[in-house]
C-alpha cells in the first residue's frame, strides 16, 4: 500500500509472532506503520514512504549463533532513529561492537524494571514499570556511546539508549498488553523521538486502499467470496468502494451455514449494498467431498478446494476475472505460514490461506492483510456496515465442518445448526454476546448412554465454548454464569434429538486452539 502522503515508522521483522503487534501498536499512535524483512536495504526503507524511525522486532533465533538473522549494516548510518525490541536491541549490540551472552537462566514472565537515569523512552512511565519478559540471552557488554537506562536483578542491561544517534533498546517486549506501560514507551518513541506526525487514521486507511486497490486491478474484474463473516463482508465493501461493479461477490452455501446465514447475506449485500452478487448451492458437492473423511487437516483442505472450484464454476458466468479477493487478517496468515520465510513455525494449516491450491489461476487480493480483527470491525463500521454484523463472533472459512467432530454429514450438521443457534441465543439473551470474543459448539463422534423420560438413550455429545481474546493469537475460556449454562444444556438436549450429553470447554489458547479442528 502505498504511504508516500504519510510519515512512517518501518518495523523489521525478525521471526517474531508479534511484529505484527509492534505495528499496530504504532498505528494506535496515530502514526502509519509497516513490516519489511529483517534484511531490508536502506534503499528499500526510503522507498516505504516518509520514514521517521526503525524498530527492529523480537524473534526466536539467537544472535550468539552463526547464521542468525542481521539487518543491514547501513541502517545505523541513516541517521534515523532505532529502537530494538528484545533479539532486536540484542542484534543492535552486537552489530555496533557491544556483546550478548547466553547466560544459565531464561527470563519469561512479569517483572518490574528500575528506571535509573531519565530517557525520552520513560517520559510519564512510572519508575517500577510492569514489563513482559520472554528472552533467553542478553546484553552484557554495551557498544560506544550508549548508557544504561534501566535494568532488572536478571537483566542489567533491560533498557540502555545512545541519546546522540537516537538509538534506543529495550529487553522486554513493550507492545504485548503485560507491559502496563508499553504503550506510552511505544508512543514516546514514535512522537517525540522520531517525531512522526500523527496523521493516519482508518479514514486514511481507507482512501489508501481504494487508491491501492484501483492502481492494481485497473480495469479487471475480482471475483470475491463472501461468506457473511466480518472479514469478507469488510473486504468486499472496500473492494466494491474501489471499484465498483468490477466487483462479483460469490456466496458459496456449502451446507455446514449457520441457521438464516444465507438468507441475511443474500438480503444485506445484494440487496441493501446493491453488489452484484452470485448464490451458489453447493451443499450436496461439498457433502460428497466430505464423505468418509475425519482428518482435520483433509477436511479442510477438501473444503478449501471445493471453494475454490465453486468460484471457478461461477467465474464462467461472470465474465473474465483477474483477482480472487479474500478478507485474510494478518493473524491468519501468521498462524499459517512465516510472512518472509522467517523463523515463525506454522501451526494449523489454516483460514483461508491454507486451502488455496498452489496453482491458482487468479492473483489474489487481500486488502486486510496487515490489520488485526478490531482494526477490521472499525473499518467495517467507517465503511457503514450495520453492528450487528460488525460486532459478530468470528467464524470459520470452513464453517460448521470444522464444528462437526468426526465425519461431517447433513443430518449431524442440521443437529449443530440448531445447536449453535440455542447456544448464541442464551448468550444474547443473558446480555454476554459483546463481552465474548467467540462461542463455538462442536459435536463429538462420542457417544454416551442417557435416559429421558422413561427410555435410554444413546446419543452423541457435544461441547460448548466460549472465549475472550484480544486478537486470536491467545484465548482465555470465558467464565459462562452457571445458569446460563445450565439453560444451554437443558435446552440443547430438550430441543436437539441427536444428543444427550453438554459439555463445556474451558481450556485456553494456548495450549489449544479456539477451533477443534
Ligand atoms: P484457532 O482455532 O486457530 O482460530 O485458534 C483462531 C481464529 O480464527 C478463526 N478461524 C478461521 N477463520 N477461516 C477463517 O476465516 C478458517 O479456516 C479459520 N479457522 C479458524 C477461528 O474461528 C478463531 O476466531
Amino acid at each position: 500500500m502505498s504511504i508516500v502522503n504519510h510519515d512512517c515508522i518501518v518495523v523489521l521483522d525478525f521471526g517474531a509472532q508479534y511484529s505484527q503487534l509492534i505495528a499496530r501498536r504504532v498505528r494506535e499512535t496515530g502514526v502509519y506503520s509497516l513490516i519489511l524483512p529483517f534484511n531490508a536495504s536502506p534503499q528499500e526503507i526510503l522507498s516505504a514512504g516518509r520514514v521517521k524511525g526503525i524498530i527492529l522486532s523480537g524473534g526466536p533465533a539467537s544472535v550468539t549463533h552463526e547464521g542468525s538473522p542481521r539487518p543491514d549494516k547501513g541502517i545505523f548510518e541513516m541517521g534515523l532513529p532505532v529502537f530494538g525490541i528484545c533479539y532486536g536491541l540484542q542484534v543492535m549490540c552486537q552489530m555496533l561492537a557491544g556483546s550478548v551472552e547466553c547466560p544459565d537462566h531464561k527470563e519469561y514472565g512479569i517483572a518490574n524494571i528500575d528506571i535509573i537515569s531519565s530517557s525520552a523512552l520513560f517520559e510519564g512511565v512510572s519508575r517500577n514499570s510492569q514489563v513482559w519478559m520472554s528472552h533467553g540471552d542478553r546484553v552484557s557488554a554495551l557498544p560506544e556511546g550508549f548508557v544504561q537506562t534501566a535494568s532488572t536483578p536478571n537483566c542489567p542491561y533491560t533498557a540502555v539508549e545512545d541519546r546522540k544517534r537516537r538509538f534506543y533498546g529495550v529487553q522486554f517486549h513493550p507492545e504485548v498488553v503485560h507491559s502496563l506501560e508499553g504503550q506510552k514507551m511505544i508512543r514516546n518513541f514514535v512522537l517525540n523521538v522520531c517525531q512522526a506526525a500523527a496523521d493516519w487514521n482508518m479514514g486514511s486507511f481507507i482512501n489508501e486502499a481504494v487508491e491501492s486497490i484501483r492502481a492494481e486491478v485497473g480495469d479487471r474484474n475480482v471475483l470475491c467470496g463472501l461468506s457473511g463473516g466480518v472479514d469478507s463482508s469488510v473486504a468486499a465493501l472496500l473492494i466494491h468502494k474501489a471499484i465498483g461493479d468490477q466487483l462479483v461477490c460469490v456466496f458459496v452455501n456449502n451446507g455446514m451455514l449457520r441457521k438464516g446465514e444465507a438468507d441475511s447475506v443474500l438480503e444485506l449485500f445484494g440487496k441493501h449494498f446493491n453488489i452484484r452478487l452470485q448464490y451458489a448451492d453447493a451443499e450436496n458437492a461439498f457433502l460428497e467431498a466430505l464423505k468418509g473423511k475425519t482428518d482435520p487437516e483433509d477436511k479442510r483442505k477438501t473444503i478449501g478446494k471445493l471453494f475454490v472450484d465453486t468460484f471457478y464454476n461461477e467465474a464462467r458466468k461472470c465474465g473474465d476475472i483477474s483477482y480472487l479477493a479474500q478478507g485474510t487478517l494478518y493473524p491468519d496468515i501468521v498462524e499459517s505460514r512465516s510472512p518472509f520465510g522467517g523463523p515463525t513455525s506454522t501451526i494449523k494449516s489454516h483460514h483461508n490461506v491454507g486451502g488455496l491450491p498452489s496453482d491458482l489461476k487468479w492473483k489474489l487480493l487481500e486488502p486486510l492483510k496487515d490489520l488485526f480483527k478490531d482494526e477490521v470491525r472499525q473499518l467495517g463500521r467507517e465503511l457503514g456496515l450495520p453492528d450487528e454484523l460488525v460486532n459478530r463472533h468470528p467464524f470459520p472459512g470452513p464453517g460448521l465442518g470444522v464444528r462437526c467432530i468426526g465425519e461431517v454429514t447433513k443430518e449431524r450438521l442440521d443437529a449443530l445448526r440448531e445447536i449453535d443457534a440455542i447456544f448464541i441465543d442464551e448468550i444474547r439473551k443473558a446480555g454476554l454476546y459483546g463481552e465474548i470474543w467467540q462461542a463455538l459448539a462442536d459435536l463429538l463422534p462420542v457417544k454416551s448412554v442417557g435416559v429421558q423420560g422413561d427410555e435410554r438413550t444413546y446419543r452423541e455429545v457435544c461441547t460448548l465454548r466460549a472465549v475472550t481474546s484480544a486478537d486470536a493469537m491467545t484465548a482465555d475460556w470465558y467464565r459462562l454464569p452457571y445458569d446460563v449454562m445450565q439453560r444451554c444444556a437443558s435446552r440443547i438436549c430438550n430441543e436437539v434429538s441427536a444428543v444427550n450429553r453438554v459439555l463445556y470447554d474451558i481450556t485456553s489458547k494456548p495450549p489449544a486452539t479456539i477451533e477443534w479442528e
